[in-house]
Parts: C-alpha cells; sequence; structure tokens
C-alpha cells in the first residue's frame, strides 16, 4: 500500500489516460483565449462580490477590505501563476488532482481530487441557495411571491456553526434545484455552448460591476475611508488582523479562475491559451474587486455594511441611485448563474479524470458519443448539487468551499517546484518567473489563509477527509489502474 500511496504516473502517462475514454471518444478543442478568459470571470465574480464583501468591512476589515482584497489577490495570483505552468505542460482535465499524481502520488493525488468535489460540487449547491435568495428578492420587488415552504430547505442549523440541524417548516428550495438541473443540462449537451452562454452572462455582469464602480464614485464620502484601517479591538476584528481575516473571508471571491484548467482537453490551443485564460481572468477580477470595495466603503461607512446585500445597500442610500438596484439584483443573480455553471463543468471533468485513472466508478470516465462531454459525471455533480442545495443548510458548507480550494492551491505551488527538479527535461511553454520565491510564497500566503479561517472548518475538512479515506480504502485503492496496468494506463513510479 505504502508504494502505492507514493507512486506517480508520468506526464504522457497521465495524457494517454485522460486524452478519451475507453470507447475511444474524446472531448471537443472548441475553446479560444477569449473564451478561457470568460469562463474564469464566469467562476469568479459571483457571491463573494456581490454578497460577502458588506460583512467582510462591517466585521473585520472596514475601509482596508481593500488591502483584504489585495492580500487575498497576491495569494491567487502566485497560485495562478503555478496553476498556469502545470496547465500549459500537462494540459488535461484533472487539474490539480491530475498535477498531484504526476509529483507528489496517488494518496495525496486522491486527497486533492477528493478536496476539489469539496470546491466544486458544494460551491455549485452553495451558491445555488444565494442564487434563490436574489432572484426572491427580485421577484418580491415585482409583486410575486413564492411561498416560504418551496423556497427554502427543509433544515437549517440548529446554531451558527453547529453541526445540528433541525427542521425549518419549508419542503424543498426550488428555485435552488431548478437553476443547478438547468446548468446542468446545458452542461451536458456541449462545452461550446455552455461557453457561450457564459459569454453571454459574463459581458452582463461585468457591465453592472464597472457602472456601479461608475456611478458610485461620484458619491464617495472621503470621511468614510478615515481612519483607512479601523484600530484593533479584539483578534479579528479591524487593525492589521482584521485585514487578514476578512482576506480569509473574501478569498470566496476569488475561487474559480483554477475551474478553467480543468477544460484543458477542450482549449484549441492549451500550450499558450491557458495561462492567458488563467491570469488574465485574475488580473480582471482583482482589478474590480479592489476598486468595487474601495467605492462600496466610501459610499457607505463600514459599520453600515453588514448586510447580505451590501451593494443594493449602497445604492438605496442614495435617492439618485435606486434606479441601479434592480440592475444591481440582476447582476448579482447573473453572477451566480455562470458561478455555478463553469463549477459544474468542473466538477463532471475531475470526476472524469479520477475515474480515468480507477479512483471512481468507470461510468464517470465515458464521454458522450455525440454531445462529447463527460455526461455521466455532469449528471452526477447536478443531482448531487441540487439536493445538497435543495434540501441542506449550505452555511455550514461555505468555508468548507475555501479551505478545500486552498488545499489544492498549496499542493499546485508545492508540485510545480518538485517536477522542476524531478523532471526538468519537460516542455514548459509557460514558466513560473523565479520559482524559488513564487512557489514558496504562494504556498505560504494560501497556507496563511487556511490557518486565518475558523477552526471549525478544520475539523468539518478532517470529517471530510476521513471519509474520503474509507472511500479510497474500499474503493479507489482497490480498483486504481496503477494495481491493473493496461493500456494507455499507469505503472508504477517512473
Ligand atoms: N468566486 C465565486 C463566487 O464569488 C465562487 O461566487
Amino acid at each position: 500500500m505504502k508504494t502505492q500511496l507514493f507512486a506517480t504516473k508520468t506526464v504522457a502517462e497521465i495524457e494517454a489516460a485522460e486524452s478519451a475514454d475507453a470507447a475511444g471518444h474524446k472531448l471537443n478543442r472548441t475553446l479560444s483565449a477569449t473564451a478561457l478568459t470568460m469562463l474564469g470571470i464566469g467562476g469568479i465574480i459571483g457571491t463573494g462580490i456581490f454578497v460577502l464583501t458588506g460583512v467582510a468591512a462591517a466585521q473585520h476589515a472596514g475601509p482596508a477590505l481593500v488591502l483584504s482584497f489585495i492580500v487575498a489577490g497576491i495569494g491567487c495570483a502566485l497560485a495562478g501563476l503555478c496553476y498556469a505552468e502545470f496547465a500549459a505542460m500537462v494540459p488535461v482535465s484533472g487539474s490539480a488532482y491530475s498535477y498531484t499524481y504526476a509529483t507528489l502520488g496517488e494518496g495525496i493525488a486522491w486527497f486533492i481530487g477528493w478536496n476539489l468535489i469539496l470546491e466544486y460540487l458544494f460551491a455549485v449547491a452553495t451558491v445555488s441557495v444565494g442564487w434563490s435568495g436574489y432572484v426572491n428578492r427580485l421577484l418580491i420587488e415585482f409583486g410575486l411571491h413564492i411561498p416560504y415552504a418551496l423556497s427554502h430547505a427543509p433544515f437549517m442549523q440548529a446554531a451558527p456553526d453547529s453541526f445540528s440541524v433541525m427542521h425549518s417548516g419549508a419542503i424543498l428550495n426550488v428555485p435552488a434545484v431548478l437553476i443547478v438541473a438547468a446548468l446542468a443540462t446545458i452542461c451536458y449537451i456541449g462545452i461550446k455552448q455552455s461557453s457561450q452562454f457564459n459569454t453571454v452572462i459574463v459581458s452582463l455582469k461585468v457591465a453592472v460591476v464597472v457602472l456601479f464602480i461608475v456611478l458610485g464614485m461620484g458619491y464617495i464620502q472621503h470621511a468614510n475611508w478615515h481612519p483607512f484601517i479601523p484600530k484593533n479591538i479584539a483578534p479579528g476584528e479591524y487593525g492589521w488582523s482584521g485585514v487578514f481575516a476578512a482576506s480569509g473571508v473574501i478569498f470566496f471571491a476569488y475561487i474559480g479562475f483554477d475551474a478553467i484548467s480543468t477544460t484543458a482537453q477542450e482549449a484549441k490551443n492549451p500550450q499558450r491559451d491557458m495561462p492567458i485564460g488563467i491570469l488574465s481572468s485574475l488580473v480582471i477580477c482583482t482589478l474590480l474587486y479592489v476598486i468595487t470595495s474601495a467605492v462600496l466603503t466610501g459610499m457607505v461607512h463600514y459599520t453600515k455594511l453588514n448586510v447580505s446585500a451590501p451593494i443594493a445597500l449602497a445604492l438605496q442610500t442614495y435617492p439618485q441611485l435606486h434606479w441601479f438596484s434592480v440592475p444591481v439584483d440582476l447582476g448579482a443573480i447573473l453572477g451566480m448563474t455562470s458561478v455555478m455553471l463553469v463549477m459544474t463543468i468542473a466538477q463532471a471533468r475531475i470526476f472524469y479524470a479520477m475515474a480515468q485513472d480507477g479512483l471512481l466508478p468507470k461510468a464517470f470516465a465515458k464521454i458522450h458519443p455525440k454531445f462529447r462531454t463527460p455526461s455521466t459525471g455532469t449528471v452526477v455533480t447536478g443531482v448531487c448539487a441540487a439536493v445538497v442545495g435543495g434540501l441542506f443548510p449550505v452555511g455550514l458548507l461555505g468555508e468548507l468551499v475555501s479551505i478545500g480550494t486552498l488545499l489544492a492551491f498549496v499542493t499546485v505551488c508545492i508540485g510545480v517546484l518538485v517536477l522542476r527538479y524531478t523532471r526538468p527535461d519537460l516542455k514548459r511553454p509557460f514558466k513560473v518567473p523565479a520559482p524559488w520565491f513564487t512557489c514558496i510564497a504562494g504556498a505560504l500566503v494560501c497556507g496563511f489563509m487556511i490557518w486565518n479561517l475558523p477552526h471549525s472548518t478544520w475539523v468539518r475538512l478532517v470529517v471530510w477527509t476521513a471519509v474520503g479515506v474509507v472511500v479510497y480504502v474500499f474503493y479507489g485503492y482497490r480498483h486504481s489502474k496503477l494495481h491493473r496496468p493496461g493500456p494507455g494506463t499507469a505503472t508504477e513510479a517512473e
């Protein structure tokens, strides 16, 4: 078992295993650099900026939320550079899971794959609940009302941060289920269709964010920015510790750029376009986030921002801007829609890659003969996310999404450095600059953000990992293709 846990696959083996399913069907190569950048922005801008910014400013950072966005942005930029090197060098669907298989061995690869499920699948479920809330808000503005029983989950947390759940009196969060089902259907039909749908949504949501910045700039009260870093009153409440605590909260806003790397096998020219897609979507979103948070905290004093729709609140503060509230609600809904779309695409491809290695059942490794998508993985992602989003209290899972993602980032940063030494000969179309600094700093900054997450989140991660170990021991380990080498599959370590 020890040997198998640490056995790696060669890059060539990974590419061979993930290039086609057992019937020889391949994924469709249709994505350009622009489409990849749009997918990145589609996965990034959503709940984070439209929902979490208010609480992060009010409870942790004050106007220095701008610095929190810069800190989280630096961690993501360093990890993004490492993702870019891997995605150009090993352009396969498994993303961080496959990169880890090539560098740190099957055991850690399983752990990362299992964590990516936490990131992508639970992100779809979490965001579907936020989406449902925003749709309800908007419908109420138009005099329409979905009954409570059909717009909320039947289970709710007994207390914040608690594991115990109680009945809420509702039956099913129907809008959450419907949106997940609709998006999974688009993802099932084709990557090109999904990408075109995403491009339309992204253009609209970015237009809303830019318009908010342009309109809001005229209403900034400079007094709201003083003091820029409010005095620390307790650990994580203002001062620099508040800035770092807020960076852990708003890290969620950056999740998504890594999802592009799961579409590497559907990119027309992955060696060139993967780095462009990953890095340009990250740069664009970081700029939008930093400017939006500056405008927001300039328009409204941070102490008033403890709400779930902070941008709408800022607009309601100024009667001249009331008219823009409905477009902002629409922007938030569209933002969350594209996040779910991109995460569904990513999850299905992670399932596909893990199944190709035998670590998950074969059905996940099937590519639809007509639509050329990982169809089973897409259906399973849609069904699981709809069940979780429709029935369960996802507040419990939100921070798990962040911790799962951060762990993947740390592993990718370390993996780049490992592969530079174990396989210096590999062709690297994109190279991380100053690798010792970038990789180690990336791992440290992302590790620091994990440290800043509530310890209860770590406990949940341990529980999730324990479940993963059981699944690996009873299924993955026994079915791994490392056990049964065959054509195009793995052998023991190089
Ligand atoms: N970054 C994505 C969002 O903020 C997950 O919704």
